[in-house]
């Protein structure tokens, strides 16, 4: 095909026409903004992929900054860490800018369960402390490394991952999305603790233990 196109005329001119003609793939995870910013209306009740915006005229400098991450998380929970969030939810000026952040405080020993977001990648920061930091990738192959603080990680978007304090002390990471609402799918609870519950019988055959296996996890994760 380029051979017979090639005949009739220079071939670097029509390589070149046929990549500008080439649409370019979207890598981010979220949508464009269309404008400069679309603070979220979280009352409204218009029902569309994200948030309406509130009308510019009632816009204030406040709702471009946040503090809702400088308070510590509360660790004294099952897992013994807290993540707090910073999305759109909890931020409404992250509207339509397809980002996010959360902090996650640990407890000496504390564990961010395995989870995964389904829109987003995750990179991360560790502030504080020594955190083992893991994920699990489609093909089953297990990535993981201890980092102290200045340290990054990356977890794929929608791969499964945790991180543990393996330090003495208290540990802190902030972490960031390519999403104003990157969601948590976090496997314990999703599988023992959903309404209504996943039957006994599929989660027993799912993991090859008796019933009773099953309801002592799920007492656990009882509200
Ligand atoms: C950590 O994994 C987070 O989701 O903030
Ligand atoms: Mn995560």
């Amino acid at each position: 095909m380029a051979s017979l196109i090639c005949k009739y005329s220079s071939c670097n001119a029509i390589i070149l026409t046929l990549l500008l003609l080439t649409p370019f793939p979207s890598h981010s995870a979220d949508p464009d903004p269309l404008q400069d910013f679309c603070v979220a209306d979280l009352a409204s009740n218009i029902v569309l992929n994200g948030f309406p915006c509130k009308p510019a005229t009632n816009v204030t400098s406040e709702d471009f900054f946040f503090d809702g991450l400088v308070q510590e998380g509360d660790t004294n929970n099952t897992f013994g860490s807290q993540p707090t969030l910073g999305n759109v939810l909890a931020f409404p000026g992250l509207n339509t800018q397809g980002i996010s952040m959360n902090r996650v405080d640990f407890a000496p020993g504390g564990l961010n369960p395995p989870h995964s977001h389904p829109r987003a990648t995750e990179s991360g920061v560790v502030i504080q402390g020594k955190l083992l930091v893991g994920f699990i990738t489609t093909g089953n192959v297990f990535h993981s490394k201890i980092l102290g603080p200045g340290q990054m990680f990356v977890i794929p978007r929608g791969l499964v991952h945790f991180q543990m304090n393996v330090g003495e002390q208290k540990a802190l990471i902030v972490t960031a999305f390519n999403s104003q609402l990157p969601g948590a799918v976090i496997a314990p609870s999703t599988l023992f603790a959903a309404t209504p519950a996943v039957p006994d019988y599929v989660l027993s055959k799912a993991f090859q233990v008796g019933s009773e296996v099953i309801d002592q996890i799920k007492s656990k994760f009882a509200a």
